[in-house]
């Protein structure tokens, strides 16, 4: 089985002291075989990649602009990223789309200018609970899908394109109910199946993670799943304790 990816996505939580003690004991618990990733606060960057200094452990952002630079208060762009040491961030987190009204559309622009920057985007999508009570969840997958090929144009045929795609139901995020692993698995093969339908070659070697309430209790189940390639973890990942376990667990399965 191919290496997993487990990513911790700290969201607007912890503080310069919490960097401090978090970090080491994350980098200092070594997990051959699993490429971990933490993505703190834009904030806490620069300083996660200097306690970094580990192949193993790599750095990612929570979001970047859709542009490249100028005007724009407050943003920060891919390139930004890369400069302090990312090479991953997050696009198209539920809590974007509903809190900061981010459509498919804004996350197909940032997708693309993530990935002209050299970072590798881990997408997020994910029906919520309304969604699915009402037989939508294929649809809005579908969609969220296919706004990020359209977003790439004629670049979509490309054989070497490289991002993860997270499938994090919003009802299952920070509400301690995860999906169950054959529901998340089904999922995600619905995934790769519509990934296929724009580009083969990367539905192919694809990496689909798991999000929504995961935690070291829970972990293991998931990763018996071979189509589960790893996890996009919240709550969890600012105990590095529970981290430190899924990693591990996503290591042996
Ligand atoms: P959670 O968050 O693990 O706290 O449910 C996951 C996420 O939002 O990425």
């Amino acid at each position: 089985m191919d290496s997993r990816i487990i990513i911790a996505n700290w969201k607007m939580n912890g503080s310069a002291e919490m960097v401090a003690n978090i970090v080491p004991a994350i980098v200092g618990f070594k997990v051959p075989g699993v490429r971990s990733v933490l993505c703190p606060p834009a904030i806490f960057l620069r300083s996660v990649a200097e306690m970094i200094g580990s192949a193993e452990v790599f750095l990612g952002g929570q979001n970047c602009s859709t542009e490249k630079s100028g005007a724009f208060t407050g943003e920060i762009s891919p390139e930004m990223l890369g400069n302090v040491g990312c090479r991953y961030v997050i696009i198209g987190h539920s809590e974007r789309r509903q809190c900061y009204f981010e459509t498919n559309g804004v996350v197909g622009k940032k997708f693309v200018n993530a990935m002209e920057a050299g970072l590798i985007p881990i997408c997020c999508v994910g029906e919520t609970g309304e969604e699915r009570s009402k037989g939508l969840t294929r649809e809005v997958i579908n969609g969220q899908i296919d706004s990020l090929f359209t977003a790439l144009g004629e670049s979509t045929s490309k054989v070497n394109l490289e991002f993860l795609i997270a499938y994090e139901p919003v009802w299952a995020i920070g509400t301690g109910e995860s999906a169950s692993p054959d529901l998340a698995s089904e999922t995600h093969i619905m995934i790769r199946d519509r990934v296929a339908q724009h580009n083969a070659v990367v539905a192919e070697t694809i990496k689909i993670l798991y999000g929504g309430s995961v935690n070291e209790k829970n972990a293991g189940s998931f990763f018996e799943k071979g189509e589960i390639g790893g996890a996009l973890i919240g709550g969890a990942s600012l105990k590095p304790h529970s981290f430190n376990e899924i990693r591990k667990l996503a290591a042996g399965a």
